[in-house]
């Protein structure tokens, strides 16, 4: 599918707010690799993008040999690989590369290639490389935590980002010693997906979230009936995950509230409350709603619980009746958000979002069942999947429309989202939500 993809670059990469085209299916990717510890992982970075069917070429530091040799990034790109300006100088290899790439990865970039590059250094392949490109550049920083929160690096990410070069925040966890925090690199399917959904919509992520705090819930609940036994649903929370990226990404502080989800990577610098069941999931959002901006309700909030918990595991034959069960209706956490706003409880500018997994039926189509839902809920917009038949539940794409109220029933505004990853689908639910927020 070649496509049309418009770039909100906000300075001259990729020409202010321009289109450009590419073919999707088969992008000229160009990946660098800095020379820390997780260079490591930077072959399987390699192997996402060629399996999605791109040319990729890698343009190793020389320090990044020092970690993973020429021949691995060669044999899994199938392209030749060099790192200085002074190899295939007759085809110019260093403005060639930068110039034919629709994409830059630089994975990971380490303390000293954040500098290089913030300073327009073009002393190695890969930084002339990347002063010569006119594509989206997507950079995913790993390094030690006291070198990412060094006022230097703070610097030089600040004016990346300014330049509209796309600085992924690095994930919190294990680092090369024993020692943990923030600066570890995203796992490499992670940023592949980052970096292509921020082709795919923008070119960049704008930093248009800073200063904002966002909660978002994401997952299922499961609401015990015994200790081995639960009521739940099919929600992966890959849609709640994907928003908290992309706000993550965008600058906001993210307070994600996760029930019971897929094994999915953390996004990257957001705070995680894990809650189980729906009453649980009340509890954290009632605490965290207090003094944000917006709240998403992606989670998958089951409607009823058991009416009383057994604190042993049922037995069939024994005294209970197994073959029915007794069921008490859970609170409706949207709903109590709008009125806690409505009653004072909340400011009037918090923007509350909420989602509607609908299958339709005989006589209703999934969007007349989410306008009436947009309506009875009271929220500010609402995000209609259309279910069923193993569609978006548990799958990486989706599609569907994003409702925000009109002045009158049957007036909502519908905005259509189409089949995308969730990533891209996280940003178009994400840029309704800043259309919402006062300033
Ligand atoms: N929701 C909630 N609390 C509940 C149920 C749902 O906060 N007890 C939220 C969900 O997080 C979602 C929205 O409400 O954002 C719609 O969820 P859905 O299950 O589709 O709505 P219901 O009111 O349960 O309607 P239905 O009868 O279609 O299940």
């Amino acid at each position: 599918m070649t496509g049309l993809i418009r770039s909100r670059s906000p300075v001259g990469r990729g020409g202010g707010l321009g289109w450009f085209s590419v073919n999707e299916n088969n992008l000229n990717v160009l990946v660098g690799v800095g020379g820390g510890i997780a260079a490591y992982k930077s072959g399987a970075l390699v192997r996402y993008f060629t399996e999605a069917g791109h040319d990729v070429h890698v343009i190793p530091t020389e320090s990044a040999l020092r970690f993973v040799g020429a021949a691995t990034f060669e044999a899994l790109s199938g392209n030749p690989v060099s790192t200085t300006v002074f190899e295939g100088v007759d085809e110019v290899r260093h403005v060639r590369l930068g110039q034919d790439a629709d994409l830059i990865v630089i994975a990971p970039a380490t303390a000293d290639l954040l500098a290089r590059l913030a300073h327009g250094r073009a002393d190695d392949l890969l930084t002339a490389s990347v002063l010569v490109a006119t594509c989206p550049v997507v950079l995913a920083p790993a390094m030690h935590t006291e070198m990412w929160q060094n006022p230097a690096t703070r610097e030089n990410v600040a004016t990346l980002r300014r330049r509209g070069i796309t600085v992924l925040e690095p994930a919190h966890g294990r680092l090369t010693g024993t020692d943990s925090g923030a600066g570890r690199l995203p796992e490499p399917e992670h940023i592949g997906a980052l970096a292509t959904a921020a082709l795919d919509r923008f070119g960049v992520f704008r930093p248009s979230l800073a200063g904002r705090r966002i909660l978002i819930t994401a997952g299922g609940t499961h609401e015990a009936l015994d200790p081995v036994r639960y009521l739940g649903n099919a929600s992966s929370g890959r849609q709640g995950f994907a928003l908290a990226d992309v706000a993550v990404q965008r600058g906001a502080q993210v307070e994600l509230v996760a029930g019971v989800t897929d094994d999915l990577p953390v996004p990257s610098g957001a705070r995680v409350t894990r809650i189980r069941s729906a009453r649980e999931l009340e509890a954290a959002v009632e605490e965290l709603a207090g003094g944000v901006d917006a709240v998403i309700m992606a989670a998958a909030v089951a409607d009823f619980r058991p009416a009383s918990e057994a604190g042993a595991k049922l037995k069939k034959g024994g005294e209970d009746d197994l073959s029915t069960l007794a069921l008490a209706e859970n609170p409706d956490i949207l709903q109590g958000l709008v009125e806690r706003r409505r009653a004072g409880g909340l400011p009037e500018e918090v923007v509350i979002a909420g989602f509607a997994a609908e299958t339709g039926d005989e006589h209703h189509t999934p969007l007349d069942h989410a306008r009436a839902k947009l309506e009875r809920k009271g929220c500010d917009l609402l995000m209609c999947n259309a279910v069923g038949d193993g569609v978006v539940f548990g799958q990486n794409d989706s599609q569907g429309w994003i409702l925000t109220p009109g002045d009158r029933p049957g007036a909502e505004e519908v905005t259509e989202v189409p089949a995308s990853s969730k990533l891209v689908v996280a940003s178009y639910i994400v840029d309704a939500i800043e259309e919402l927020l006062p300033g």
